[in-house]
């Protein structure tokens, strides 16, 4: 059977570590050459042949830009991308501080911004792609002490319209969003870390799965979303979540 991405190139943002690692994986595995645009490269034991990283922030159009370069020149096109790079500090409106605000629109929304306007012309040149964006169960319901994650978070299932309205007919472009719940990835690690005392061993009483999720599940999903398989979705958000959401939202875990 022919790899799904066999041929197909593909930028991964925030893909030296947790769910964007995860999936630069598995779209490797599956044919595709994989670049990674991160502020930092991965661990040593996660490093991966495969997947080539640009050190760049998704904060600044001209680094985005040298990563589309780079993936371009690897491999004659553009096919996909993930918006993926992101970063935490909780908060209510009272207790988060305007830097930490000011970090989380910057690295998620516009560094979102900054990714599909140096993407988006490639992926027209290669006749078309898909974009998949990161959103969370905060996208949705809102989650207590999440003040600045929520607000950028709540802008990626619609940012997910709106890309599909711009360049599904004109360009052949399809989007989509991802909506992940708790997953084990070093951002969760330390945030709950920090929250309360303990490991990562285990999740708040809310969660009524009490499983931490993997992000290879969430990479599937990703995947899914950029493949053939799903050549008619666009626009839409997929939640991929073991939690109950409306339990999630009154919980109090980065706060
Ligand atoms: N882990 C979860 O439970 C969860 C749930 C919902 C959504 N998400 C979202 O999934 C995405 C990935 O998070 P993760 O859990 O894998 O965390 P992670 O910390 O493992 O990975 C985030 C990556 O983004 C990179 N990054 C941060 N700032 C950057 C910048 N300015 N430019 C380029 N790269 C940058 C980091 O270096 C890191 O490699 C994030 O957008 C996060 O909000 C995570």
């Amino acid at each position: 059977m022919k790899a799904r991405f066999a041929g197909r190139v593909a930028l991964v943002t925030g893909a030296s570590s947790g769910i964007g690692l995860a999936t630069a994986r598995q779209l490797a595995r599956e044919g595709a050459k994989v670049v990674n645009l991160d502020v930092r490269p991965p661990a040593e034991e996660e490093r991966d042949a495969e997947i080539l990283t640009v050190l760049g922030d998704v904060r600044e159009h001209t680094d985005c830009q040298r990563a589309v370069a780079v993936a371009v020149a690897e491999g004659g096109r553009l096919d996909l991308l993930f918006c993926n790079a992101g970063v935490f500090e909780g908060g209510t409106v009272e207790s988060q501080t305007l830097e930490a605000w000011d970090q989380q629109v910057d690295v998620m929304l516009k560094g979102t911004f900054l990714s599909c306007k140096a993407a988006v012309p490639a992926l027209r040149a290669s006749g078309g792609g898909s974009i998949v964006l990161s959103g969370s169960n905060c996208s949705h319901i809102g989650c207590s002490g999440r003040f600045a994650y929520t607000a950028v978070k709540a802008a990626m299932p619609v940012l997910a319209k709106q890309l599909s309205n711009d360049y599904y007919h004109s360009a052949g472009i399809r989007a989509n969003c991802v909506s992940p719940g708790y997953v084990e990835t070093e951002m969760t690690t330390e945030i709950w870390r920090n929250q309360s005392g303990s490991g990562a061993d285990e999740l708040p009483p809310e969660n009524v799965v009490s499983r931490w999720q993997r992000a290879e599940s969430i990479a599937s999903v990703v995947t899914f979303l950029m493949s053939d398989e799903a050549a008619d979705v666009t626009g839409v958000t997929v939640p991929v979540s073991r939690t109950a959401l409306l339990r999630v939202a009154g919980m109090r875990l980065g706060g």
